[in-house]
């Protein structure tokens, strides 16, 4: 974890573990028991019904789900939500799923929909590889988003890096074709790492023709961790790709 990017909201504070939910292939978190705030225990008590979507129900329609056709766009590990929220906010024509599973973080989420009155944005609480595989429909979605994963920066971790071979094609199909991987990280290594695995996954095409990554596109709200970073000269590196089989 890069710890510079820690503070009071995000997810990695609270180091005692608790339940997993199910999962399969790598484990690329740790689930921490986190204090839950009035708001954020009020998004999962009260919002969740409305607008929580879960594993067991298996496939989605996305149109029954969101009552309408429109852009899909789906956010592994949101965090607290930040980003994704503003996101939905200002692109009402699109409609997102975010997958996240630090539980603070899905109610916070929560809470800030009903509050924003939000009506385009959906959230599971398990683990990303899961759903993928067995809620998300092929050729679905227009984009998926991937905004400073766990760099997981000790050699001996590395296997637990979402990012692999498998990830992205298990990503590809799940893309419409001419659909958009993004990716964000601060941490250079993974970047390079993102950008190998990337180079040899097949039925992807770098959007970046000068060198793998691209400058941060308009739609990725910057994050405080960025403000503060920019400051300090820290970088941060996107990549997106397009699904082109
Ligand atoms: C370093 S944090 C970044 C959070 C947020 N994107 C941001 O930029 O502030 C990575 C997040 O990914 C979540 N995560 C990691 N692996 C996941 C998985 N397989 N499924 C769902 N969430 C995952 C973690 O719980 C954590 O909240």
């Amino acid at each position: 974890m890069n710890n510079d990017r820690l503070n009071a909201d995000d997810p990695g504070q609270d180091t005692s573990t608790v339940a997993e939910p199910p999962r399969r292939g790598i484990k690329s978190y740790v689930l921490r028991a986190g204090r839950m705030t009035a708001a954020q225990q009020r998004g999962l008590d009260e919002v969740w019904p409305q607008l929580g979507l879960k594993l067991e129900d298996g496939l989605l329609d996305l149109d029954a789900v969101f009552g309408r056709r429109a852009p899909r766009v789906v956010e592994i590990g949101f965090g607290m939500g930040a980003s994704l929220i503003e996101q939905a906010e200002t692109h009402p024509d699109t409609d997102f799923i975010g997958i996240e599973v630090h539980a603070p973080g899905v109610g916070k989420l929560l809470d800030e929909v009903d509050k924003r009155g939000l009506t385009n944005l959906r959230v599971y609480r398990d683990d990303a590889l899961e759903v993928l595989t067995r809620c998300l429909p092929e050729a679905s979605l227009d984009g998926l988003q991937l905004f400073f994963p766990d760099p997981w920066p000790k050699k001996k971790h590395h296997k637990r890096r979402i990012v692999q071979p498998a990830f992205v094609e298990l990503v590809r199909t799940r893309l419409k074709p001419g659909g958009t991987l993004h990716m964000a990280t601060d941490w250079e290594a993974y970047a390079e790492h993102m950008a190998e695995v990337m180079a040899e996954a097949p039925g992807f095409r770098n959007t970046s023709s000068e060198g793998p990554y691209v400058p941060r596109p308009e739609f990725r709200p910057l994050t405080k961790f960025e403000h503060r970073g920019a400051r300090l000269g820290h970088g941060v590196w996107d990549l997106i790709y397009r699904r082109s089989e």
